[in-house]
């Protein structure tokens, strides 16, 4: 049934396997994150197989899906304090940025008899999570206190929010107050994690310092894509998400509507319609409910996106050499946030092909 999402599993395993072995190369371990996949079980067991040695989500859900799964697991959405029972259970480590967070995970971790790891994010100037240096100290300070809390180590994110990418500058800020840190504090951090794919050239060029042991990555193991410059990796495999929807009208129309006008269509925007006469649209079985039209993008490039409302996206296949009827399937690359959407939509099946 359509629309479905078609996974090239193989694929995506060949990336996985290249950046591991990139990674060992660098003595630096290889944290996957999965939240692309919504609950994927069978792509992360997969991945696992094929290198990863830890698993990484934003969703503590997605977690509870993964608790068969022999591999350490990290919620790398700092918590909230609803969510903090489960975290406990099911995640062994948690990014963390309050204190307040850490104090009630201690408290919840002695309720369950456990010791949970927490990585506490520095901010190094994307400002998203973290916190500056005089506060990681405060925290810190803190932490050795609590009796069911293992400072596991120190973790920066880039490239999500302020578009900072990795440099010498910053990467020389986290490896110097680590180890002014472990200096203060007469400690030895486990996990010093470095950033995400955005730091894919500084690792496969030895630039990251020795300090840095882990990375974690999305982005350049699903789509072989550096984020922040938007750069695809020449040694890897790119279009690993095919999006299908399926045709469900096909007629030739005015481009411009008539009537009254009112002042917004049903997703309160308002559209200019430019008057080309007479073309060719094609309505597909898939709207924005399911995905964010600016996500996706056809195959065939010589059909064009006119519109999507919540169920409906329609085409202009006018121009296309292919004679496209009711039935026929279109099918579409996705950037990092279509495929998002695309998997966690309930209305789009999942088909991982393996070959
Ligand atoms: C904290 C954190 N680390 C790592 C990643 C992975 O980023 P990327 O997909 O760019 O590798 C993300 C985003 O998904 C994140 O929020």
């Amino acid at each position: 049934m359509y629309p479905k999402i078609v996974i090239h599993l193989n694929s995506i395993i060949e990336n996985m396997k290249y950046i591991k072995a990139l990674c060992k190369r660098n003595n630096i371990t290889l944290s996957l994150v999965t939240k692309l996949l919504s609950d994927n079980k069978e792509i992360v067991s997969a991945l696992i197989q094929n290198g990863a040695d830890c698993i990484c989500d934003s969703r503590i859900e997605n977690l509870i899906s993964y608790k068969d799964l022999n591999v350490e697991k990290w919620l790398i959405r700092l918590p909230a304090f609803s969510e903090i029972p489960y975290i406990i259970k099911y995640a062994d480590a948690s990014f963390n940025s309050e204190l307040c967070t850490i104090e009630a995970l201690n408290k919840e971790a002695a309720k369950q008899g456990k010791k949970h790891k927490i990585i506490l994010m520095y901010e190094l100037g994307d400002l998203r999570e973290g916190c500056l240096k005089y506060e990681l100290k405060l925290i810190l300070r803190k932490c050795f206190e609590l009796k069911n809390i293992e400072v596991y180590g120190i973790g920066v994110n880039l490239s999500c929010y302020g578009e900072i990418m990795p440099s010498k500058d910053n990467m020389n800020d986290l490896a110097s107050t680590v180890i002014e840190l472990e200096n203060e504090f007469h400690v030895k951090f486990k996990v010093i994690s470095g950033g995400n794919s955005s730091s894919y050239h500084m690792m496969k060029n030895s630039e990251l310092p020795s300090i840095i042991n882990n990375l974690r990555m999305g982005e350049a193991v699903f789509f072989g894509r550096v984020p922040c410059i938007e750069e695809d990796i020449a040694e890897l495999n790119h279009h690993n998400f095919i999006l299908k929807a399926q045709i469900i009208e096909l007629k030739e129309k005015p481009s411009k509507p008539w009537g009254i006008s009112g002042m917004s269509n049903s997703f309160g925007e308002h559209v200019n319609f430019e008057d080309k006469g007479i073309r060719k649209r094609a309505i597909i079985n898939l709207g924005r409910q399911d995905i964010k039209i600016d996500a996706i993008k056809p195959v065939d490039d010589e059909i064009q996106i006119i519109y999507g409302s919540s169920d409906h996206i329609i085409l202009d296949v006018t121009d296309c050499k292919k004679f496209y009827k009711v039935g026929d399937i279109v099918d579409f690359n996705m950037n990092y946030s279509g495929v998002l959407s695309a998997m966690t939509s309930k209305y789009i099946k999942k088909e991982i092909e393996k070959i």
